[in-house]
């Protein structure tokens, strides 16, 4: 088989090195290759990004497989071009590329597909994302979208250094139009882990998990770089943490990628963060990691010509890979001034004959003079395998110490974090137990007691952990005549929107105050709410989050979350998607129940302000937004779709319950606006004798309800039937009263209409 690296790095004289040994390779070519992949074939001086050239280079000398080792070379379209002249390549096209080459295109796509990652919002615009920064609150990291080296990613500290960082990416232009868009991204904490796939278009196998060394200094210190050295295996990926991140992430990207007819061929390289829930993705590389290439080709047993070839032919699942049960380590050698300013042009001092198990393997050098002479920053990548990591740390600084050149450094901490793991976690452990270990199961369990139990208050005599939860209603004998309400509800069709996001934060929170609201109108303040949660496949982190999302609204509304049901029924519900509902009870004297039978025509509606959709229209609204960039910053909503349609509903309780509870009081009929909205909830409230006319011009329809109403082309009155349009509660008080309860209100309230004689309790827009 003839054979074309393409690239010059010490990631490609790792594939030089190993391909080599494959007894089918018949010619290797290296373009534009390093003087020591010349050590296994005919270098050619071409560049990575010279597209024709390489195509008909590779076409001259009659080429079976090229195998693309950077992603600038991706990211033209060598791969297509390769193709197009018939050439079969190891390497995605330009467009499967884009998992690498747009940061903003792989955060889209992972949350289409349900792929863990940070959670984040694109911006194509400064005041924007200064905008963005100061109502979020927690730790961000800042990216730019396009390639940069590695080097796109800044790690503010504080606030002000994230505004800094903005400007500097935005109007100091400082990766140039690589940051037309910048990504701001949630920060996350926990351990980094390389795990890099074989991927034929259909399937992704896994190779060992790597940790790469990215800071240029021991300790994790002094600016990053592309990396100083890297070890495998990791002992927090065991084995089967791999088959979770293959199930969990490359998969479902190699699945996702196919869905969209883009099927990728190559490596695909995850870049996790061991959060300590569960594995997200910081970034995925759609080639071969340097160094992590340097580390584990050479623990690879199987032929890797053979898994090349099976990957391009779309055989991969025929093809067994096996790993040596060893350790391998790699030290990187670079240049005095790295990575700023590396000196080049110094001679490399280094030995003739290796050590078996040892390599030096070439990133910036050339050969001159008998020479080899620095010509990069990276100049070497020194590794050695052996049987456990110490061993092989130790031969490869050994061999280390046997090479020199004028201002070379290095880290002297290479894998320490790995031998210094504490024995107990050493070996067959995982992740998990970097905070946590207990069983997924269990931390679901815990996490939402202690959710649950957040909520309590002195009358839970029983709650979680019984059969049935026991709340003390001795308190309502100091009430005169206490009628108890309950109401039963779903949050609807916004789950299959928040399953798709991978958001479920507001979910819970939309579940409770649905119910609190419903019970409002009848004029109860809540006492305690029961939650049912039904999924697929039981996610501890999903659990936790609705469930905290429904502890935080339930403590906000002072109600005890009294007890629940989690539910995991396969095959009843899609793979990824979730169903939540609730019961909420709530007391209130009988003499202030709601609607009051005083209604009377001329009496006027009071509209409160709406968060959002809330629960309703989620079935239209995601009809509409099929083809839409969800996370696209929307200058006219001033935030992303998906922020837009994932806040959660608002309650009212605090808003309303002084004035219901008032003597006297004002309120003579409230009417929550869901489902059928303005046309069918306001009626509900209304005696046989009276209609309503909305005055729909007296309050600001919000922008999302408008680029609903454009975009899906919907009519007026229905726009009134589906959604709040900005109202998601109104009041009727006497026309006397009107301006003493907007006082009372503390926040912009509207009159919104006027009840009027009419026997079909007919709702008019005018
Ligand atoms: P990337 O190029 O996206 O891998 O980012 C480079 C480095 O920045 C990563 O290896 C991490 O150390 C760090 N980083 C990136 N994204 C995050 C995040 N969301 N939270 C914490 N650290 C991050
Ligand atoms: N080692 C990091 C990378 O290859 O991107």
């Amino acid at each position: 088989m003839r054979v074309m690296i393409i690239g010059s790095g010490g990631r490609e004289h790792a594939l030089a090195w190993k391909i080599a040994q494959s007894p089918r390779l018949e010619k290797l070519f290296c373009a534009p290759g390093n003087p020591g992949m010349a050590e296994y074939g005919e270098t050619a001086d071409i560049a990575v990004n010279a597209v024709e050239r390489l195509t008909d280079f590779a076409r001259e000398q009659d080429v079976d497989l090229v195998v693309i080792g950077p992603e600038q070379a991706l990211e033209v379209g060598l791969t297509d071009s390769l193709i197009a002249a018939g050439i079969k390549v190891f390497g995605p096209t330009k467009a499967a590329a884009r998992i690498e080459t747009s940061k903003s295109f792989s955060k889209s796509f992972m949350q289409r597909h349900h792929i863990p990652t940070a959670k984040f919002a694109v911006f194509a615009d400064n005041i924007e994302a200064h905008d963005h920064l100061e109502k979020i609150d927690y730790p961000v990291v800042i990216k730019v979208s396009g390639l940069a080296a590695g080097k796109g990613v800044l790690l503010p500290e504080t606030k002000s250094e994230a505004h800094t960082a903005i400007d500097r990416l935005m109007v100091d232009r400082v990766f140039g139009n690589a940051a037309e868009q910048i990504i701001i991204e949630e920060r996350l904490t926990g351990e980094e882990v390389s795990l890099m796939a074989f991927c034929d278009g259909t399937r992704a196998t896994p190779m060992l998990p790597a940790q790469d060394h990215k800071r240029l200094l021991d300790h994790d210190s002094g600016p990053n770089t592309g990396g100083m050295g890297a070890y495998a295996p990791v002992s927090i990926m065991p084995p089967d943490e791999i088959s979770e991140a293959v199930e969990n992430i490359l998969q479902p990207a190699v699945d996702g990628l196919r869905e969209e007819g883009i099927p990728f061929t190559g490596v695909l390289y995850a870049g996790l963060m061991l959060t300590p829930e569960v594995p997200r993705v910081l970034e995925f590389n759609a080639r071969f990691g340097d160094p992590e290439t340097q580390v584990v080709l050479p623990l690879l047993e199987t032929d890797l010509l053979d898994i090349l070839q099976a990957c391009v032919e779309g055989r991969l699942s025929e093809t067994d890979i096996h790993w040596k049960n060893e350790s391998a380590a790699c030290v990187i050698l670079a240049s005095a001034g790295y990575p700023e300013k590396p000196e080049k042009g110094k001679i490399i001092r280094m030995p003739e004959k290796l050590e078996e198990g040892t390599q030096i393997f070439h990133a910036g050098t050339r050969y001159e003079n008998d020479q080899f002479i620095t010509a990069g920053g990276r100049v070497l990548a020194v590794t050695a395998q052996a049987a456990d990591l110490p061993a092989a740390l130790k031969k490869g600084y050994k061999l280390v110490n046997q090479v020199s050149f004028e201002g070379m450094q290095y880290r002297k901490d290479i894998g320490q974090r790995e031998i210094q793991r504490p024995a107990k976690s050493a070996g067959n452990t995982s992740y998990r137990q970097s905070g946590v270990d207990i069983d997924a199961g269990n931390r679901s369990v815990r996490l939402m007691s202690d959710a649950v139990r957040s909520t309590y208050n002195r009358h839970v005599l029983a709650g979680i952990g019984s059969f049935g939860g026991l709340y003390d209603a001795g308190d309502l004998k100091g009430m005169q005549d206490p009628v108890l309400v309950a109401s039963t509800d779903g949050v609807g069709s916004k789950v299959k929107l928040a399953a798709g996001l991978n958001r479920l934060e507001t979910i819970g929170e939309d579940i409770v105050n649905h119910c609190i609201n419903d019970i409002l109108v009848q004029g109860a303040r809540p006492l305690f709410f029961l939650d049912y949660y039904a999924s697929s496949k039981l996610k501890p982190e999903a659990v936790a989050a609705v469930v905290s999302g429904i502890a935080k609204a339930c403590r906000e509304s002072r109600t005890v979350l009294l007890g629940g049901e989690t539910a995991e029924m396969p095959g009843v519900y899609a793979p990824g998607e979730f169903d939540v509902a609730g019961t909420i009870v709530g007391v209130l004297e009988k003499r202030r129940l709601l609607p009051r039978p005083d209604l009377a025509e001329g009496d006027v509606l009071i509209g409160f302000r709406s968060s959002g959709p809330h629960t309703n229209g989620y079935s239209l609204i995601r009809r509409i937004i099929e083809k839409e960039d969800l996370h696209i910053f929307r200058p006219e909503m001033n935030s992303s779709l998906a922020d837009a349609l994932l806040v959660a509903h608002r309650s009212y309780l605090d808003l309303l319950i002084g004035l219901i509870e008032q003597e006297d009081s004002p309120i003579k009929a409230l009417a929550h606006l869901t489902g059928g909205a303005f046309i069918e909830n306001i009626p509900r409230v209304l005696p046989d004798n009276l209609g309503v006319q909305i005055l729909k011009n007296n309050w600001p329809v919000p922008p999302l309800f408008k680029w609903i109403q454009k975009t899906g082309a919907v009519e007026e009155t229905e726009m009134y039937r589906v959604f709040n349009m900005g109202i998601g509660m109104t009041a009727v008080v006497d026309p006397a009263e009107v301006s003493d309860v907007m006082r009372q209100i503390p926040e912009e309230c509207w009159v919104i209409g006027t009840l009027v004689k009419n026997s079909e309790k007919k709702v008019v827009l005018v």
